[in-house]
């Protein structure tokens, strides 16, 4: 089979890296790719918004499946653009990529099937935002509507705070995004990811796992796409996946296909544990990043005819086989992000770094220039290890990360600090 991923990520290095070890594998593509892509796959210089551009690559190409990695594309109608010109394509359809593209469609969503969340109410406008924070009171959450580049969601403290997310949002700074607002209750408990294949009937199950959202150690600091994460979230027991599955996940699947709009891909429901059981805080149509790179770490099976199964509509009867490892990555970032930074800097010995057989270096924000690695991005390289306990794991990131040459570097160095104080002191 002949692959395209589309994505230039640490989650497209890592789905690039599961794929092409596929025996089923003929050629991989990566559109646009970096520097690690390059090494597994060719990378081509594709626009992911020129969706006619992408059709007459795979018909040059023979692709046999396509594979999206982020969402803009999937929210803009790629996988519909695909479907139509007869490409097998993992990801959903423009329809049901609103679970993603728009908040209130998700809150209408839950409101109708019963499924848990906060409590909110849809405004589109700044009068209305204000008046229904008036009546609540903080802390609130304050939501632009549209898809913002991780940017478009306010915590608020104070009733001060949410009016200034307010303004923030019907200011235009989110374009279309933010004509409309989602305002809704704060949530109190513990973030755990949960990600599932769907072909649009027929659920699998993946993986759990809890990402370190913040710039600083101690989730300290300004929001960014994610400095680290590991995989399985200790607070995902048994019981609550169960849980997330027949409250969450299972209701959400039914309703899209019943409203004609059937969800084929990866689901990844971001939730908050409370004391009263999982709440849905958003959904994501497609792998996190970097969550995408722990589960590829600890996933055994062939990636590949899963991807597959889930497009045909085949996944009834099909199953993953997972290594009873954990996993820990850590993003090493560009100094200055999430706010400005350098472009350019050398990185040295990635090699040496990665000789570890239980750790994996995949590259983000990367190219390679004769026979040098740049940093070319905010988010630059994510190094990823598996161990028997996720304090083993995270031992050996960073020991690979003792090892690489790049001063211009900045990452955390209490990835998964939650879990493994677990780990140490079991309640
Ligand atoms: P989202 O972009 O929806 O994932 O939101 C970004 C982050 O904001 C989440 O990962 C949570 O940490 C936080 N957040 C979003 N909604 C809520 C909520 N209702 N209550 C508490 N925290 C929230
Ligand atoms: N790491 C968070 C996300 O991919 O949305």
């Amino acid at each position: 089979m002949n692959v395209l991923i589309i994505g230039s990520g640490g989650r497209e290095h890592s789905l690039a890296w599961a794929i092409a070890a596929s025996p089923l594998l003929g050629e991989l593509f990566c559109a646009p790719g970096n520097g690690g892509t390059a090494t597994l796959a060719s990378n081509v210089a594709l626009d992911a918004s020129d969706h006619k551009a992408i059709v007459e690559f795979c018909h040059d190409r023979s692709i046999d499946l396509v594979v999206v990695g982020p969402e803009a594309p999937l929210v803009a109608g790629l996988a519909d653009d695909l479907m139509a010109a007869g490409i097998k394509v993992f990801g959903p359809s423009k329809a049901a990529a609103q679970l993603e593209g728009s908040k209130a469609f998700t809150k209408t969503l839950c409101r109708d099937n019963d499924i848990p969340t906060a409590a909110y109410a849809h405004v589109s406008s700044a009068g209305e935002a204000k008046a229904y924070v008036a009546q609540c009171g903080a802390p609130i959450v304050v939501k632009a509507d549209g898809l913002a580049a991780g940017k478009g969601v306010f915590v608020a403290q104070t009733v001060d705070e949410a009016n200034n997310a307010i303004d923030i949002c019907f200011s235009g700074e989110f374009g279309e995004a933010g004509a409309e607002v989602v305002i809704e209750d704060c949530l109190v408990g513990e973030e755990a990811s949960y990600f599932a294949l769907t072909d649009g009937k027929s659920i699998l199950p993946l993986a759990t796992a809890q990402d370190h959202k913040r710039i600083f150690d101690g989730d300290e600091g300004p929001n960014t796409g994610g400095m680290g994460a590991h995989s399985p979230a200790p607070v995902m027991t048994d019981a609550m996946c169960t849980r997330v599955m027949d409250e969450i996940i299972r209701p959400t699947v039914d309703a899209m296909a019943h409203a004609g709009t059937p969800y084929v891909g990866v689901l990844y429901a971001g939730l908050m544990i409370a004391d009263e059981g999982p709440q849905l805080i958003e959904y994501n149509v497609r792998f996190g990043d970097p969550e995408c790179q722990v589960l590829m770490m600890r996933l055994r099976s062939d990636l590949l005819p899963a991807l597959v199964a889930t497009a045909d509509g085949q996944l009834a009867n099909f199953d993953l086989r997972w290594r009873d490892d954990k996993a820990l990555t850590v993003v090493l970032a560009t100094q200055g992000y999430p706010g400005d930074y350098e472009k350019g800097s050398v990185i040295r010995r990635l090699d040496e770094a990665g000789s570890d057989g239980n750790v994996e270096i995949f590259h983000a924000g990367t190219k390679l220039q004769d026979g040098r690695t740049l940093a070319c991005g905010g988010r630059v390289l994510n190094v990823t290890a598996r161990g028997k306990t996720v304090g083993e794991a995270r031992t050996r990131a960073y020991e690979a990360i003792k090892q690489i040459d790049w001063p211009e570097g900045y990452w955390r160095t209490d990835i998964g600090w939650r879990a493994i104080e677990r780990e140490e002191s079991p309640s």
